[in-house]
């Protein structure tokens, strides 16, 4: 009985005395904010969080952000629910300043992921930690990839044409779809044979509808390749082909991503003109951003940009074990 006085100041203190951070690690929110819900790739990214969340301890608040107001919205959402910071794929890289001033109003950290923000300049806002891919050389792996197989199927350069799907808004497609030229360029695509096709979005209708009026206002070609910033905009190029009347061993489409989207087009009976997709692990991208994300939080140790991700080339031959080794 004598011992209880003694013994409860004391547990009392000690409870104290550990409570700021045992209470910091237990409460810590997150968010993840995607341009795209919808699309495999973001949802393997917030999967990839979610799960790395279970195992350490901490909840991520899976959002959507397809526009500005949307992620501003999402923003306040994560405030209220006492959030100390997200990851973001923004609709629009411009968007950089306006996000940041205010998670900045309520004092939270901001890692973005896959698209980097810009300031008013266009340059990329460098304060603001970043992980993203390799663009230019995952391009180039894409114009390797459709030479290579131009090659194999022994087309003449002068017959085929390229549906190129830009998005220059978007830094990171510019680089990948510039890596592509390049490498085709280099293996002796003729450059006359490149046709834009500007898509608004980055999605598989945008770049159908980009890439319609292309195909029929350029009948003259036996074959066709068609490259994008990602397997999505592809696939909306090989539907439009497939519109247009060209069938499997006509066209050379060659994606980025290595996602769902993919999986599924690999596993129809037939093949189709989609030939392959670099992969890249989304896995990784949603893991290690929202570790590097708690870390600041809870360590209070600033990430460092990585903008170095490298993919590997998938195909209807070898998509399975890709995708098992990239862990997707
Ligand atoms: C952009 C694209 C996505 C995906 C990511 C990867 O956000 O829109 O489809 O390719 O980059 O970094």
């Amino acid at each position: 009985m004598s011992r209880f006085p003694v013994l409860a100041p004391l547990t009392f203190g000690v409870c104290l005395a550990l409570s700021p951070l045992t209470q910091a690690q237990d409460d810590v929110k997150l968010g993840f904010i995607v341009k795209k819900p919808e699309q495999a790739w973001f949802i393997n990214e917030q999967d990839a969080a979610t799960r790395l969340g279970e195992e350490k301890g901490f909840e991520v608040v899976r959002l959507a952000g397809e526009d500005g107001q949307e992620v501003l919205s999402a923003i306040d959402n994560l405030n209220s629910q006492g959030a100390q910071g997200f990851v973001i794929c923004p609709p629009d890289v411009r968007l950089g300043p306006t996000i940041m001033r205010r998670a900045e109003q309520y004092g939270m950290k901001v890692v973005t992921v896959d698209d980097r923000f810009v300031n008013a300049e266009g340059e990329p806002m460098e304060s603001v930690p970043h992980l993203g891919m390799s663009g230019y050389k995952i391009g180039e792996q894409v114009g390797n990839a459709i030479a290579d197989e131009m090659e194999a199927r022994g087309w003449d350069p002068e017959e085929v044409a390229a549906l190129r799907i830009t998005n220059y808004e978007l830094p990171t497609a510019k680089k990948r779809t510039d890596g592509a030229t390049e490498a085709l360029l280099e293996r002796g695509f003729q450059e006359d044979n490149i046709l834009d096709a500007p898509q608004q979005n980055t999605d598989t209708s945008s770049a159908f509808s980009a890439a319609s009026p292309v195909f029929s206002k350029n009948g003259d070609y036996e074959h066709w390749v068609i490259y994008a910033l990602n397997e999505e905009s592809v696939l909306g190029g090989v539907r439009a082909s497939e519109q247009y009347g060209l069938t499997a061993d006509d066209v050379i489409g060659v994606g980025i991503n290595g996602s769902g989207a993919a999986f599924a087009e690999f596993s129809r009976e037939k093949p189709t003109g989609f030939h392959g997709t670099v992969a890249v692990s989304s896995t990784m991208h949603g893991r290690e951003t929202a570790e590097n994300l708690y870390t600041w939080v809870t360590e209070g140790e600033k990430p460092k940009a990585n903008t170095e991700t490298t993919g590997t080339l998938m195909t209807r031959d070898n998509w399975e074990a890709v995708r098992d080794e990239l862990g997707l």
